[in-house]
Formats: structure tokens, C-alpha cells, sequence
């Protein structure tokens, strides 16, 4: 077999938010066919880095107050942990704003510029006054100009769908400070694409892409190509370009050469070499894995690019779809929108591995995560038919023969029929069809379990515990599942590595199909996989949606001003907010709260003369006895929704200040107040 060499990427995810679910199923992906690669024998190397530049980054790191630098290097960490214990293996895992990444996209763009490729002119384009900044389209909102609908983003309108340019918004606004923009000049240097649409139309029939994909390039490729603008006026956070003060590459200029970058970093701290995998005539192959939405930057800008400056283009793009999640896009109040951190809190990430697996075909459909097939499919496919055969036939060969599996099989055709299978699988791994690939291992697994069913080396081995037929059978069955998790370590390398500890065994490489397990000692065997739990399930979901909601605390707070206080509100407002006198009636401890009173309160009279009274838990324990409380008068919150809590419902709220403990002090009027009594 010839060795090749092979460099692949996933796309670089922006440096301002966290990994979550919809990158993990690009990195998951890209990780399995890599590893693929990696067990075939090839020399394959899977890069990666933070996008870590742009207007988005910036506004971010001062919202924060910290500097962008900061804020990069806290994610890039972040990112680098989160992919880590998802089992996504980088050569290396870099960020854009890296001196390699500046020098690349320096070159290339003096290239681009002595090739006549660069055109420079003057555009107009909205400025926000207050903040100095020329604002992209989705920066600004305002009235559609056409129906009129209030609150609309930059270039679309939402409700009547039509598009136009952002300056014919009606009032338009500053999403960033509030103001009215204004139109301003300044000049733009564009990349000349249109230069490079032959080059394009047969580059991108060139078997380099999905039929799809291609299709729908035909289509632009036909109406013909815009030139791209690829500066940015300052401020901005990024490379400013060389002679030109103030004006700074555009993210998306330098993203796509981060992958070169961080190639180029591990060159620096490894035998591998920058030009055998970038020149124009190298023998390499070089792939990159991305999502659907950023199609255009990988098979138009980035392909015209390169060929402009005399590096080779990538060999294939692989798109993929979205991921959704019970039906939907991923959407953080209903709590699918999941980070990698709170997955890792709640599941093993093998289960996401396989599942995703399961459901990836080469195509560019959205693949669903449905919370409740996700745990079906890994307890009956992983527990229920892979380590079941494990299970079923390590103990056998434990009690009765100490581990050592016989000298030959009870039924080697069945083990034959598995490793047949291997160029058929090879074959579906190695073209994205993942979902086909397991289910022909599963397929097998089927058959694995049958056999054993049929056999029932349990009643052998009721009458005799050392048969030999007995052994036979159980060395056969390990036998299977060791196959098995040799098919499947691309997936699961981390049940892969257990498994080998399991069966006594050097790590597994994908020419070991061929080979089996004969009279050797295995270990004692311990569950590799537990049942996915649907409480961890739901309670990942409830962590989601709590995130959301504390993060939207949080940004209010970041919305108020100097004074500390929070964002403004009218008198309408405060007038909603009905606040009583109120006397403290009863006040007792609650069973099982450690921060709770229960109390009722005398609210004085309802419109028909009977008495108002309400029951409402409040965290005051920590700093009032019970018995001091009754008599006193306090102030309610008396229309407040009624709260269902652990111990009943909480029918309103009193108020109190301080910072907790026993310094919480209730806000009382003065003894000539009278419950009932409105404040206002
Ligand atoms: N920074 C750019 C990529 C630059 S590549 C030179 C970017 N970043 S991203 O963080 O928005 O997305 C990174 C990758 O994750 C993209 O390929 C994107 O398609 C993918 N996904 C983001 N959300 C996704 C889903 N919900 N589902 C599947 N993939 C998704 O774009
Ligand atoms: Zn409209």
C-alpha cells in the first residue's frame, strides 16, 4: 500500500464563544475520518485554530473590559480543553493572530496586490458618530422600507422578506450605541474575482466537490462574480495591511490562511515541511471540512486565492449540514442550544460520537438530535449488542479457563463474514458515509449476538465449566467483538483502548481485522459502556436553559451605566408594581430549607370587606428568629405572579436589603402605616 499524505482541517471557530454541539459535529466528523486515515497507515494530519479577528471579537472583549488579546487566549484554552475531552484529536490546534498567520496573509496579499489583483475605490457606508465605527449591515436595524416593519436588521426584512441596502432603513440605528449612523466615505481594497471565474467553473467541476454544492456554485458562477472587500477601516481587531495605516484585513481574508498557519507552526516543531503540502505541484492531498453556511469562502475567494499566488488548492471541500436539535435549530431558551462544557457535565462524550456516527452520511442535509433516539440508539447499539457480546462470553472464559481463550474457533466462518466486511466499511468511512458504515457494524453485531443466542454457552456451562466446546464458543464470541471494536475505534477510540486493556492486546490498527486472538489471556472484564440515563439527558437541558438565563441577567447589568444601577425604566413601569403595607402574622421554619421562612402576612382589606392575606417564603432565616418577626410591619410585592417552590406556593415577595447572612435587614414603614395600605 503507498502511504499518502494527507492534511486536513475543520473550519476555525470564532474565538468569542464557546464550543458547542454544532462545531462538535464538524469536529466529530472531521476526527473520525481522520482517525480513519491515521489507523489505515497513512500519514494524515488534522489541523485547527481559533478565527480569532473581527468587529464581533472586539465589541466582546469591551463589553468584558478586557483587552481582545485577553480574551482570545481565555477561549483559546477554553476551545482547546472542550474539543480534548470530546476526543478530538489535532496535530495542532493554533489561533489567526499568530505572527506565522500575519507573515502568510502579509505575502499573500502583496502577492494578490503585484498580481493585479487587488482594486482599490471609495464606498459608502453607514458610520455610528458615537462610536467611531463603520458599522456592517448586521449592526444596524430599523424600519423595513418597504412594509414597514420596526426592528429590522441590516439588508432584510424579516416579516416581508424583501432586501435592500441598509441606508434606505427607515430611522435606521446603531445596534451598538443607539445612534442615528451616518453615511460616510472611506476607501476599500477588493480582491478581483471576477478575474478568476473561468478558473473557478472548472475548479469547481473538477471533482473537488459534492454534486450539490457544485450545482449551486454553478448557479453564481453563471450570474457571474462580485468583487470581495476585503478591508476594514479602524478600530477593528486583526492584521492591518502593509501601506496602508487604519486599514486592517477583513477576518475572512486571513481565516482560511490560518489553516496554512497552523500547519506552518507544527512544521516549525516536527519533520513536517511547509511546501511539500502547499506548493503548486505538491503530492500531497489537502482537505478541509466546513459547514454549508461558509461554503462561498472555501470554494470561490479561498481557491481564486491561492491559485493567484501559486500555492496548490485544496483536493476536496467537504460540506456538511446543520445540526438540530429535536426538530429545531439549536435555541437557547428551550435549552437545546448546548454547550460542549454542559454535555460534558451530564454525558460521556462517546455517546454524541457514536450517535453522530450513526446519523452522518457525504450529503449537506441538517441531521437531527433527537434527545430521545439518541439514548435508544446508543443503549441498544453500544450496550445492547457490542459490549453485550463481551459481557455474554468474558466471564466464561475467566471462571473456566483463566483467561486463556482456545486454540481455535467453534465457528470461523462467522468471524470470517466480519472481516470480509472490511473493504465495504473502509469504503463508506473513508467516503462520509458513516451512517452506512455503522450499520453494516451493527449488522454483524446482530449476527454476533445470534450465534451466541443459538449456542448458549450458559448451559454448557451449567454441566461442565472447563468444555472445550464451551471455550471455543466464548473465544469465537471475543473473537467478534474484538473485530467489532477495531471497526468502530475510529468512533470510540476511548472504548477502544479500554477494550484493548480488556482483551490483553497492543493497540488495534485497521490491518488487524485480518488477524485473530488465539490461545491468548485476557483480562478480567469491567463494563466499557454504561446505559445513557434520560434524567442526565434532561438535566443537561435544564443546565442549558439556566445558562441562558443567567447570561441574559448578565448582560443587562452590562447595559447599565456607570452609576451601577440598572437600565432605565418609565413610570409606567413602577406604577405596574403594586407594593402594600403588610403585617407579619405567623413566621415559621420550613422543613428541609435551610434558607426559608414561611410567612402570612395581614394585607389588610379586599374591595368586599374581607380579610387579604397572603403566604409567601422568603429567604430571611439566615438573619431573623421567627417569633421576632411576628407583629412587624414590611413591605409586599403584591401582584407578583405566584411561585410554585419545593414547599408551596409563594404568593409574593417582601423586601429587605443588605448582603446576606445575618446582615439582611426588611424594609419596614413606620408604626403608623397601616396594613393594606398602598406605597407609591
Ligand atoms: N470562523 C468561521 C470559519 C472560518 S474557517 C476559515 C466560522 N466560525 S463558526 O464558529 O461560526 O463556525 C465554525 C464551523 O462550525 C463552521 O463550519 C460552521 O458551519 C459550523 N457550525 C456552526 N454551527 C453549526 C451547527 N449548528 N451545525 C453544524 N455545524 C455548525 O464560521
Ligand atoms: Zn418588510
Amino acid at each position: 500500500m503507498k502511504q499518502r499524505k494527507i492534511l486536513v482541517t475543520s473550519a476555525l471557530p470564532y474565538a468569542n464563544g464557546g464550543i458547542h454541539l454544532g462545531h462538535l459535529m464538524e469536529a466529530i466528523q472531521t476526527d473520525i475520518w481522520v482517525r480513519l486515515q491515521k489507523l489505515r497507515g497513512h500519514d494524515c494530519v488534522y489541523v485547527c485554530a481559533d478565527d480569532a479577528h473581527g468587529t464581533a471579537i472586539m465589541l466582546s472583549a469591551e463589553a468584558q473590559g478586557i483587552p481582545p488579546e485577553q480574551l482570545i487566549e481565555r477561549v483559546n484554552r477554553e476551545h482547546r480543553l472542550d474539543y480534548a475531552d470530546f476526543l478530538i484529536e489535532f496535530d495542532n490546534f493554533y489561533s489567526t493572530h499568530t505572527q506565522e498567520n500575519r507573515e502568510l496573509s502579509e505575502s499573500i496579499y502583496l502577492a494578490l496586490d503585484a498580481n493585479g489583483h487587488i482594486a482599490r475605490r471609495n464606498i459608502n457606508q453607514l458610520f455610528d458618530p458615537d462610536k467611531q465605527l463603520f458599522l456592517a449591515d448586521r449592526y444596524i436595524t430599523g424600519t423595513c422600507p418597504k412594509c414597514k416593519t420596526a426592528d429590522q436588521y441590516g439588508d432584510n426584512c424579516e416579516a416581508c422578506g424583501s432586501t435592500y441596502s441598509p441606508s434606505e432603513l427607515i430611522n435606521p440605528t446603531s445596534a451598538i450605541s443607539g445612534a442615528t449612523p451616518i453615511e460616510k466615505e472611506s476607501e476599500h481594497f477588493f480582491f478581483t474575482l471576477p478575474a478568476f471565474q473561468d478558473m473557478l467553473k472548472t475548479w469547481t467541476r473538477s471533482g473537488t466537490l459534492q454534486e450539490p454544492v457544485a450545482n449551486k456554485l454553478s448557479e453564481w458562477l453563471d450570474e457571474g462574480l462580485q468583487e470581495w472587500d476585503i478591508s476594514r477601516d479602524a478600530p477593528y481587531f486583526g492584521f492591518e495591511i502593509p501601506a496602508a495605516p487604519g486599514k486592517y484585513f477583513y477576518v475572512w481574508l486571513d481565516a482560511p490562511i490560518g489553516y496554512m498557519a497552523s500547519f506552518k507552526n507544527l512544521c516549525q516543531r516536527s519533520d513536517y515541511n511547509f511546501d511539500d503540502y502547499w506548493s503548486a505541484d505538491s503530492e500531497c492531498e489537502v482537505y478541509h471540512f466546513i459547514g454549508k453556511d461558509i461554503i462561498n469562502f472555501h470554494t470561490l475567494f479561498w481557491p481564486a486565492m491561492l491559485s493567484s499566488v501559486g500555492y496548490r488548492t485544496p483536493t476536496a471541500v467537504f460540506a456538511h449540514g446543520f445540526l438540530t436539535v429535536d426538530g429545531t435549530k439549536m435555541s437557547k431558551s428551550r435549552g437545546t442550544f448546548i454547550n460542549a462544557r454542559t454535555y460534558l457535565k451530564h454525558l460521556n462524550p462517546e455517546y454524541l460520537r457514536y450517535f453522530l456516527a450513526a446519523k452522518l452520511s457525504s450529503g449537506i442535509d441538517d441531521l437531527d438530535l433527537n434527545l430521545e433516539d439518541f439514548a435508544q440508539r446508543v443503549n441498544s447499539d453500544l450496550v445492547g449488542k457490542v459490549v453485550n457480546i463481551a459481557s455474554r462470553c468474558a466471564g466464561f472464559i475467566g471462571k473456566g479457563f483463566d483467561g486463556m481463550l482456545s486454540p481455535e474457533l467453534d465457528n470461523p466462518q462467522l468471524i470470517e463474514t466480519i472481516q470480509s466486511a472490511q473493504q465495504d466499511i473502509t469504503e463508506h468511512f473513508d467516503q462520509r458515509e458513516f451512517g452506512k458504515a455503522i450499520r453494516l457494524i451493527m449488522a454483524l453485531a446482530d449476527k454476533a449476538n445470534q450465534y451466541i443466542n443459538d449456542k448458549q454457552p450458559w448451559v454448557i456451562a451449567k454441566t461442565d465449566r472447563q468444555s472445550a466446546e464451551l471455550q471455543a464458543i466464548c473465544s469465537t464470541g471475543i473473537n467478534a467483538f474484538r473485530l467489532l471494536i477495531c471497526y468502530l475505534k475510529p468512533v470510540l477510540p476511548a472504548m477502544a483502548t479500554d477494550a484493548e486493556a480488556f482483551l490483553g492486546i497492543e493497540p488495534l490498527m485497521w490491518n488487524d481485522i485480518q488477524k485473530l486472538l488465539l490461545g491468548h489471556r485476557i483480562n478480567k472484564f469491567q463494563a466499557l459502556m454504561t446505559r445513557v440515563e434520560n434524567d442526565k439527558v434532561e438535566a443537561m437541558i435544564t443546565a442549558s436553559q439556566q445558562e441562558f438565563a443567567a447570561q441574559q441577567i448578565q448582560e443587562t447589568k452590562v447595559q447599565s451605566d456607570e452609576s451601577g444601577l440598572e437600565s432605565e425604566i418609565v413610570l409606567d413601569d413602577f406604577a405596574r408594581v403594586d407594593l402594600r403595607v403588610a403585617r407579619i402574622i405567623t413566621a415559621e421554619h420550613v422543613d428541609g430549607a435551610d434558607k426559608l421562612l414561611k410567612l402570612q402576612l395581614d394585607v389588610g382589606l379586599d374591595r368586599n370587606g374581607a380579610a387579604l392575606t397572603r403566604t409567601v417564603f422568603s429567604g430571611i432565616k439566615s438573619a431573623y428568629k421567627p417569633e421576632d418577626l411576628v407583629g412587624q410591619l414590611t413591605v409586599l410585592v403584591a401582584n407578583l405572579q405566584p411561585r410554585k417552590m419545593k414547599f408551596g406556593v409563594s404568593e409574593g415577595m417582601i423586601l429587605a436589603a443588605g448582603p446576606g447572612g445575618e446582615a439582611i435587614w426588611l424594609l419596614q414603614p413606620h408604626s403608623g402605616a397601616e396594613p393594606g395600605m398602598r406605597i407609591s
